[in-house]
């Protein structure tokens, strides 16, 4: 059944998990992400990026989403449209069903320009009002996604802000963080400590210098009826770098955020879990290795479907993870 977001991150926050959202581009990674909750009895939420929607268009989103929802009739599914560039964005999401929305206005409409404080609350301020009108939940994000290491947005999926950003920027600041929750009301909201978009986030193994992750608690003590979200959360497994490189892909050093820091996050207060990056990994690595050891083989089907089950086990370890076994 459908969900709004903020039933969802209740139960949640209730129990003491936290749920990954998985991004979807495709038939297949919606597939993976269900087969996945149904054997783990795990709540779903399935979201779609700008890129999302311009890769499959928002009517065949939406109706994916549908069919997962027809499908597995007894998972509850919440169907969330990712960094949503303005209200009128999130207006149309609304229009074709979708359940919960973010709006992202710690960047300009561009999503590259970071905003002022005051341009964000009053876009989040607007769009939660449009959407708690029909019972749509609502993401905001204080704070710019991007590295503490470098300034940069690592936004090598183009997603993120142009340039080197403050250090202020980079570390969501709790006593703002509860100003802007009681001038928009958001359901749950975007924290920025030390994360980035893509696989390129840390260029060694995450310490508290560079993750943030006591930030989250701090944060969690204004705020504690809003639910955290960490977005750039993909963990970037190592084995699965080596196997795209055994198979002939390119892919330089590089290291996620720790499953291990994930679970503390979770502890702290962070609900919803934004990934990504690890399922495009994983498809590739599968479509690479069955290419590269069945070159006569050309049906599509063939190759999609260790891709499906790669992105499936993804799901599964990240369900368990969390917590989220049986709490469907
Ligand atoms: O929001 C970030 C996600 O990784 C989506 O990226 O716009 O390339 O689909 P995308
Ligand atoms: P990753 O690139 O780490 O998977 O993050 C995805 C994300 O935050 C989508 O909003
Ligand atoms: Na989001
Ligand atoms: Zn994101």
């Amino acid at each position: 059944a459908l969900i709004s977001l903020r039933q969802l991150l209740d139960h949640a926050a209730e129990h003491g998990y936290g749920v990954p959202a998985f991004n979807v581009n495709n038939l297949e990674q919606v597939q993976a992400i269900m087969e996945a909750a149904a054997e783990t009895r795990s709540p779903v939420i399935l979201q779609a990026s700008a890129g999302a929607r311009k890769y499959a268009g928002e009517t065949f989103l939406a109706h994916l989403v549908t069919a997962a929802i027809e499908a597995y009739p007894d998972i509850p599914v919440c169907m969330h449209q990712d960094h949503g560039a303005s209200p009128a964005v999130c207006v149309q999401a609304i229009r074709l069903g979708f359940s919960s929305v973010m709006m992202d206005g710690s960047l300009l409409e561009d999503q590259k320009t970071p905003s002022s404080y005051e341009y964000n609350v009053e876009v989040t301020r607007k769009v939660s009002e449009i959407a708690h009108s029909v019972g749509v939940s609502v993401e905001g994000e204080l704070g710019c996604l991007g590295s503490l290491e470098t300034g940069q947005a690592g936004k090598e999926d183009g997603v993120g802000a142009e340039g080197t950003l403050d250090h202020s920027m980079l570390l969501t600041d709790p006593d703002q963080a509860k100003d802007f929750v009681d001038q928009t009301g958001v359901d749950a909201l975007a924290i920025a400590i030390g994360t980035s978009h893509g696989a390129y986030k840390f260029s060694r193994k995450p310490t508290g210098d560079i993750l943030a992750i006591d930030r989250v608690k701090a944060i969690h003590a204004k705020i504690p009826n809003t639910h955290l979200v960490m977005h750039g959360s993909s963990s970037v497994p190592q084995e699965l770098l080596e196997e795209i490189r055994q198979f002939g892909g390119e892919m330089k050093e590089t290291y996620g955020v720790p499953v291990e820091e994930i679970q503390t996050a979770i502890k702290y207060g962070v609900r919803k879990v934004n990934i990504d990056t690890d399922i495009r990994l994983a498809m590739t690595a599968a479509i690479r290795r069955f290419l590269a050891e069945n070159p006569s083989k050309f049906d599509p089907r063939e190759y999609l479907k260790p891709a499906r089950a790669a992105a499936k086990a993804i799901c599964v370890a990240r369900y368990q993870a969390f917590g989220c076994t049986g709490m469907a």
